[in-house]
């Protein structure tokens, strides 16, 4: 997918295009929490989004406090290891349950959003390049912690940046992939979809 226009591809895209939106519009993001048809399934998903969002924020947050002296390198590494690693198994496990279960099924369920199926599915492909780059430069910044300040900071800067990079993807890959599969679980229902539990 390296060929996508730039309104279209995870680093540069401002929303879904106009084409996978009726669905979105007949359902805006304000009328989801509450309504009838946003069952179980849909809730725990729209929460698994709002833990990776928290946590990514978590993440860039200590890197800023260590970076800027209020978190000693083996109090940073202590708090930041464990969950760092944590952030990009589940985050990588989410991917492979929405490739293989969920997204065939929607993309079957509503022809018309297919398109916007295989933007996700794109977009996952561009995330995981990124979480590799993050493990990467996550684990070469802890390995610095106890090396020469440059090293040290050269280290840090690499990381923070690899780490704002995935986050901003992060966050536009939650939010359009949320404006594609919530209004289509509220049109069809779980039950309908056949991915209520
Ligand atoms: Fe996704
Ligand atoms: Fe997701």
């Amino acid at each position: 997918m390296a060929d996508l226009p730039d309104s279209l591809r995870i680093e540069t895209r401002q929303g879904l295009p106009p084409d996978l939106r009726y669905l979105v519009e007949k359902y805006p993001r304000d009328t989801w929490q509450g309504h009838a048809n946003l069952g179980g399934m849909a809730q725990f998903w729209l929460q698994r989004h709002d833990m990776f969002r928290e946590l990514g924020g978590l993440l860039q947050g200590s890197v800023t406090d260590y970076r800027e002296g209020r978190l000693a390198p083996h109090d940073f590494a202590a708090w930041f290891a464990p969950r760092l690693r944590f952030f990009l198994q589940q985050l990588h496990g989410h991917h492979q349950i929405e490739d293989m279960h969920y997204f065939p099924v929607f993309a079957a369920a509503e022809e018309r959003l297919k398109r916007g199926f295989d933007l996700l599915d794109a977009d996952h492909h561009t995330i995981h390049d990124a979480l590799e780059r993050n493990a990467q430069t996550g684990s070469a910044f802890l390995q610095a912690l106890g090396a020469a300040r440059d090293t040290r900071l050269f280290a840090a800067d690499a990381y923070a940046d690899e780490n704002t990079k995935l986050l901003s993807m992060l966050l536009r890959h939650l939010h359009d992939e949320e404006d594609l599969i919530i209004p289509l679980i509220l049109d069809r229902t779980e039950e309908g979809l056949g991915v209520g539990g």
